[in-house]
């Protein structure tokens, strides 16, 4: 009886739902953003007391590391799942995905509004004469086929295709990282931290894949 509850009725496996620890997961991950609102309300109420002396630069740069630190708790999520023997927990992942992307949304769009100011030449020309931001624009474009094909319907669409499109979740961790990489004002430790943070994540990733493939040998090798 147990058992048939679990089976839908496509006859799929149904994965328990995590409704409320899904909301609670949700907002915590709207913390920085809201951290960001409170801090633009002190700004405005009493200027430099929430932003500091370059508010402008100080909304950018927060949804900046904001940006880099949930795609590398995105990564981190999947890293997680395997080491717990949990796949229960990529459902978790989609949403602290998306919430990346989102970030990095109001993060550039804070560039184009506050430091381009709309401007298309100023745009254009940081867009080709500061690599940093190049890089940038790379992270950006390689996490919007990611975002849309998120979705149930996607994924069976895509079906291992899904799998293999979604490793371009690399190259934008990669170029996120040159991003921060070469800032001129971003100091050595910081990227050095994430650069180390990164190089683990990816580790456990190669580690799980040569395993994988051993195992699969393996399984050959007695059949
Ligand atoms: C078209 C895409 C992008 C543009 C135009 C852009 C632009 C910028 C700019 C102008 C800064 C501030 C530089 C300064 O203060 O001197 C910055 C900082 C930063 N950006 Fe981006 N960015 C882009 C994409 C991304 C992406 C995809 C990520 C991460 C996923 C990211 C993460 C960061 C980080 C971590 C910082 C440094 C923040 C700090 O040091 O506090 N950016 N970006």
């Amino acid at each position: 009886m147990r058992q048939l509850d679990l089976v839908g009725s496509n006859g799929r496996l149904k994965l328990p739902r995590f409704r409320f620890s899904k909301v609670i997961f949700w907002c915590v991950l709207a913390v920085p953003l809201a951290l960001l609102i409170n801090d633009i309300r002190i700004e405005l109420t009493s200027p430099t007391l929430g932003l500091g002396a370059d508010p402008e630069d100080a909304i950018v740069d927060h949804l900046g590391i904001w940006s880099i630190r949930m795609l590398w708790f995105t990564l981190f999520i999947s890293s997680l799942s395997r080491l717990t023997r949990k796949p229960i927990l990529i459902q978790f992942r989609r949403m602290a995905g998306l919430w990346t992307f989102a970030m990095v949304c109001l993060h550039v769009t804070s560039y184009v509004l506050l430091l381009a100011r709309i401007d298309v030449m100023v745009i254009l020309a940081d867009f080709t004469e500061r690599p940093y931001i190049i890089a940038g624009l790379t992270a950006l474009c390689t996490l919007i086929p990611l975002a849309i094909t998120s979705t149930r319907g996607w994924r069976r669409k895509l079906r291992q295709n899904w799998n293999r499109l979604h490793r371009l979740i690399y190259i934008a961790a990669i170029a996120a990282w040159i991003h921060l990489f070469w800032l001129e004002r971003a100091t050595f430790e910081e990227s050095a931290i994430y650069g180390a943070i990164l190089v683990v994540l990816f580790g456990e990733r190669i580690v799980n894949t040569i395993r994988t493939r051993k195992r699969k040998q393996t399984v050959k090798a007695v059949s």
